[in-house]
């Protein structure tokens, strides 16, 4: 192991002289594929962070008392590295990422590294780990950080340590589908968020919640499962692990950030996006009669990026959008987006970090 006071980003930056791993780069998915490093930082409950290290990426020790394994006390992240032509290498965002889970940790009564930590351990993991960076446009390095309670707990209590961990892994396209349109079914019994639950930060066990469902959509073919809201169960909240929006002449609309909404930064950057292309962008509640109305409808995520709706079937009864391709909205989003992520066009926002 060596610590990243020892060993920080710009010093591994200089060193880069890295040959890709011996993998298939041209048909990655999203699957998990260890790599070199994993980054760890602990601390104790009423204590900072302070410390971390890189570590080589295998199996962490926990007391079967941790917290996370009891009583679900943990968050994790994403965000994506991407290789530019001219080798270097591109982080999108991540200071929205460090505020999220910030913002999280204080929902579950954690500790949370610093901004500034947060992306330094970020960096460092991602120089570490260069050989899995994929080709330019061929996908990216999935980042996935972690925040946990590690200490031993038995009673509902906070627990007395923390343990925030980063691993990476290259990746493809989330769904099988690529860029093809996705089939949705709206889920009437099952909910994925509450109000005054959690839902809106990115805690572990929401997306638990959500693998019921998900496993009988999928038994029947649809790609995955759109929730509704809990208390009138008619408004639109999000897919398992994407946001979701819908397009009606020039208008773009998706859920309001209500606390059941997950707030995505591939949402939030899409609105801003579109919004500078002369959009309109409603955030606000949306029916499903709207839905079943709308010219095109779409996914948003990091792991998701930009993923069309093909259709949506409700209480048996489905509508679908457009041909058999994207939408001409997504896609012009999608290029626009994904052409900023991996440098292609002049960041006249300030999103990305080198
Ligand atoms: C992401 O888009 O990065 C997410 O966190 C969703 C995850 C469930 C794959």
């Amino acid at each position: 192991t060596y610590s990243s006071n020892n060993v920080g980003a710009a010093s591994l930056a200089s060193n880069v002289t890295c040959e890709l791993a011996d993998i298939d780069w041209d048909n990655l998915g999203f699957g998990f594929m260890p790599t070199d490093y994993m980054y760890i930082m602990k601390c104790l409950q009423g204590g900072d962070f302070s410390k971390g290290e890189l570590q080589r990426f295998g199996n962490i020790e926990l007391i079967p008392s941790a917290g996370v394994l009891n009583y679900g006390q943990g968050l994790f992240d994403g965000l994506k590295a991407y290789r530019k032509q001219d080798g270097n290498i591109l982080l999108f965002r991540p200071e929205e990422n460090a505020l999220r889970l910030r913002m999280g940790a204080e929902r579950m009564c954690m500790p949370s590294p610093t901004v500034e930590q947060f992306v330094e351990a970020v960096k460092v993991t991602v120089q570490a780990n260069e050989r899995w960076i994929p080709p330019p446009c061929k996908g990216s390095l999935y980042i996935r950080p972690l925040l946990m309670g590690s200490g031993a707990v038995l009673s509902v209590t906070p627990a007395p340590e923390y343990t925030f961990l980063i691993y990476v892994s290259p990746v493809g396209n989330y769904f099988k589908e690529g860029l093809a349109p996705i089939n949705l079914v709206i889920e009437t019994e099952l909910h994925r968020a509450t109000p005054g639950g959690t839902g809106g930060v990115k805690t572990i066990g929401n997306y638990a919640a959500v693998l019921k469902a998900q496993t009988a959509a999928k038994a029947k073919g649809y790609s995955d499962v759109l929730y509704l809201d809990s208390v009138h169960k008619r408004y639109l909240e999000e897919v398992s692990s994407c946001n979701i929006f819908l397009v009606k002449d020039n208008v773009l609309s998706t859920p309001a950030i209500t606390g059941t909404i997950l707030p995505g930064i591939t949402r939030k950057s899409i609105i801003d996006v579109a919004r500078s292309q002369g959009f309109q962008v409603e955030e606000r509640q949306i029916t499903v009669d709207e839905l079943f109305d709308a010219d095109e409808v779409f996914c948003t995520g990091t792991a998701v990026v930009i993923s069309p709706v093909g259709s949506v079937t409700y209480l048996g009864k489905r509508v679908s959008y457009g041909n058999e391709g994207i939408g001409v909205v997504a896609q012009q989003l999608y290029s626009s987006l994904t052409r900023l992520q991996m440098g292609l066009t002049k960041d006249t926002m300030d999103w990305v970090v080198e």
